[in-house]
């Protein structure tokens, strides 16, 4: 029976990459994108590979237009259109997000709750819908797209960072519960990776001290010079179907070498030895 997965924030980047892998390794995979379907940007990005001849037949892909995951309405529509269409759903990628950039007492509250509500309570909705699915069918994957900021807190984005670090306690605590049903949940934690995701952050107009500016603006520098280099999205997307390919799922999975660095520096280190070795390389003397 055909394979049924759900991706959020399937419009560019990690999401359009990890929908189109999974329609080419064979899962009928549904791929929602908040903006409408017509002359979207997403579906041609979905579609470019087919369309320049790369494709042999078409891939297996229904966009569901207007999925906000900050809609409970349209996080409820999409599972359910998803689950119509074999009675099951195999897998749900939970990758929509944004970056909420600023230091923490330059981010209004509101914006603060908002980052979590797109990048930690839009999860908790889905999979609240998605679970019941899983459990009745006695198997799922669940992969949530976190980040390698996820394990580090580092200055200048202080509400996506908790919003990660949030999802990590979250997909902890899953894996226990939803495992003795037969379900799977994973981290995908990505260094920087080559997408709009930057272009895209929310930046505070203003800063309450100068020195949060240059703070803000040194690691915006630094990101900037990091993207150019950035893992393309295409090997998250080979993560997450080697998580699902995985006979034993870990817990997390990091990718690029970046991440891998800074994860190799955390396992080896003491919390304060690893502050001390992150300020080190975020402001070298
Ligand atoms: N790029 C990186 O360096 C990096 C590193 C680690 C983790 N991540 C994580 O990877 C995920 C994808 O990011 P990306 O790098 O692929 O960036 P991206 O190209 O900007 O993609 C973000 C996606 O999320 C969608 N989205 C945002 N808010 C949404 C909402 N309320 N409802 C539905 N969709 C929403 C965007 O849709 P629109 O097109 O409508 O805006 C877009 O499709 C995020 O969770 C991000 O935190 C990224």
């Amino acid at each position: 029976m055909e394979r049924v997965a759900l991706v959020t924030g399937a419009s560019s980047g990690i999401g359009a990459a990890t929908a189109l892998a999974l329609a080419r390794n064979g899962y009928r995979t549904f791929a929602g994108i908040r903006g409408s379907d017509s002359g979207n940007k997403v579906p041609a990005a979905l579609r470019a590979e087919s369309e320049n001849g790369n494709e042999e037949e078409e891939l297996p892909i229904t966009i569901i237009p207007d999925m906000d995951v900050d809609s409970e309405k349209a996080v409820v529509s999409a599972v359910s259109e998803a689950a119509s269409y074999n009675q099951r759903l195999d897998v749900l990628v939970n990758n929509a997000g944004y970056g909420q950039f600023g230091c923490t007492e330059d981010v209004p509250l509101p914006e603060f709750r908002r980052q979590f509500e797109t990048n930690f309570f839009s999860i908790v909705r889905i999979i609240q819908e998605a679970a019941p699915i899983m459990r009745r069918q006695g198997s799922g994957d669940i992969i949530n797209i976190s980040s390698v900021v996820g394990r580090m807190g580092l200055p200048g984005s202080p509400a996506y960072i908790s919003s990660k670090f949030a999802l990590e306690g979250l997909t902890e605590c899953l894996r226990y519960e939803l495992g003795q049903f037969g379900i799977r949940t994973t981290l995908i934690e990505p260094g920087v990776v080559k997408t709009g995701f930057f272009d895209s952050m929310r930046i505070p107009e203003s800063c309450s001290d100068p020195k949060y500016r240059v703070l803000t603006d040194h690691m915006l520098a630094g990101i900037k010079m990091m993207v150019e280099m950035g893992t393309p999205p295409s090997q998250v997307a080979d993560a997450v179907i080697g998580a699902i390919n995985d006979e034993e799922m870990l817990p997390r999975y990091v990718v690029g070498a970046d991440a891998e660095m800074f994860m190799k520096a955390k396992r080896e280190k003491s919390d304060i030895e690893f502050e001390r070795y992150m300020s080190e390389e975020l402001f070298p003397k």
